[in-house]
């Protein structure tokens, strides 16, 4: 087990069909061989705030997008600090995170439906407990994410999905240039092989 000093949190973005589940399995399976003790979660969360966030996100529920902002930070809050399963209880006891989305998720699908600076602020509280090591973004283009995602829908609501991903996107650039003094941000090329992915630019994992 590493020393508690060393483990290192680490958060993975991307808009839909970025790929983030499969290179998070990929590192996972690297880590495994190297003995390198590490959680593998996500958010939203599989505890009581996230099941409420897919029941809204499904229509089995009703929330509007303030509300869904709201419990999406109310999620992260219980995910960092919960006694049991929290992320700093693991950091703490030396084991590595990894996160399938983060703060950062926030920025880019809440926006515009509340402001860039509400959410910023709103979710400095979870920054201030914790902010990742590193943040790897794994960038592909909307056509790519269109190509992934739909195969069987039909005309307007593909016209929907693209705007909806061409503005999550854009989210995500104008905030990572809003916090690039304070955030490790990596952007991977998420269109070339995924072995190329492990190996350029970071050097985390090599
Ligand atoms: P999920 O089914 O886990 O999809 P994915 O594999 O893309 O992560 O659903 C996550 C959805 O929740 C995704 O569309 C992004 C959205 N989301 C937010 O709107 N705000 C957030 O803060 C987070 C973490 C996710």
């Amino acid at each position: 087990m590493p020393s508690a000093n060393s483990a290192k949190f680490i958060a993975f973005e991307g808009i839909d069909g970025a790929g983030k589940s499969t290179l998070i399995k990929l590192l996972n399976e690297k880590l495994i061989q190297q003995k390198i003790e590490t959680h593998i979660t996500a958010e939203p969360t599989k505890n009581h705030i996230g099941k409420i966030i897919r029941q809204i996100l499904s229509g089995e529920k009703e929330g509007d997008e303030r509300t869904i902002a709201s419990l999406f930070l109310a999620d992260r809050i219980d995910h960092l600090t919960h006694s049991e399963y929290g992320i700093m209880q693991y950091l703490s006891a030396g084991v590595n995170v990894i996160t399938d989305r983060y703060y950062l998720s926030s920025y880019a699908y809440h926006v515009p439906h509340v402001s860039l600076d509400w959410v910023m602020e709103a979710n400095s509280i979870c920054a201030k407990v914790k902010r990742p090591d590193i943040t790897f973004f794994i960038d592909i283009s909307v056509d790519e994410s269109m190509n992934r995602i739909t195969n069987s829908r039909a005309g307007l609501e593909i016209f929907e999905t693209r705007e909806r991903i061409t503005q999550v996107r854009q989210n995500y650039f104008d905030a990572m240039e809003r916090v690039k003094d304070e955030e490790n941000i990596v952007v991977v090329n998420g269109e070339q092989e995924v072995e190329k992915m492990f190996h350029n630019g970071t050097g985390l994992w090599s």
